[in-house]
């Protein structure tokens, strides 16, 4: 032990159900995105709050995935996807990605293009990260897929969609904090 002297945490070790699990993560605000492939193993999406930057050398982005959702295979099977990260307007959007509605629902509530790696990238998205998978990681219900960076689209609304506890929120420049 070094010189800092911490207190230890007064509560013993919790046993961690997965809805405490659950609870303890609806606490932190997350952007949302769509993702999306397509491909010789056909077009699929989903929404999607797992999405971290691991490097921006190369530039590479991690996606955690229920191996449930299904869209797993068609994923895997192309190899691409890409990440449009929602604005304010897409609540919609999210909500259809992310309940049991058939592709031309889900696909027919927006705009839609192609880039690089033929995903369909969502035409007014506040960013979207087109990428190619290079490496998959397995852990219990999930694959956590590495994906280098090709093409980043960003001509869309500025305000952002955020899940916070539970709901969705926007958060634009009016909200920032003075330094
Ligand atoms: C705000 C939000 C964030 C989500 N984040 C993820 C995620 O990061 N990874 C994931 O696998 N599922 C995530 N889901 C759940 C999937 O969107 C959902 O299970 C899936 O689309 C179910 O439909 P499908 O299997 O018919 O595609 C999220 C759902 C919502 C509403």
């Amino acid at each position: 032990m070094g010189s800092l002297a911490f207190e230890p945490y007064a509560e013993p070790l919790p046993d961690i159900s997965q809805k405490t699990y659950r609870d303890a993560m609806a606490r932190l605000g997350s952007a949302v995105h769509v993702i999306t492939t397509d491909g010789p193993g056909g077009a699929g999406g989903f929404t999607a709050s797992a999405v971290t930057s691991v490097t921006d050398t190369p530039p590479t982005v991690l996606v955690c995935v229920n191996t449930s959702v299904s869209a797993f295979a068609a994923l895997r099977e192309n190899g691409v996807l890409c990440i449009n990260t929602l604005g304010s307007r897409h609540r919609e959007v999210s909500r259809l990605f992310s309940e049991k509605v058939g592709l031309e629902a889900r696909f027919g509530s927006a705009r839609w293009r192609t880039g690089t790696t033929g995903a369909p990238i969502l035409a007014d998205a506040v960013v979207s990260f087109d990428c190619r998978i290079i490496d998959e990681k397995s852990i219990g219900t999930h694959s956590v897929f590495f994906c280098e960076v090709l093409g980043l689209p960003h001509d869309g609304e500025e305000e952002a969609l955020i899940y916070y506890r539970r709901a969705y929120h926007r958060l634009g420049s009016s909200s920032r904090m003075e330094n």
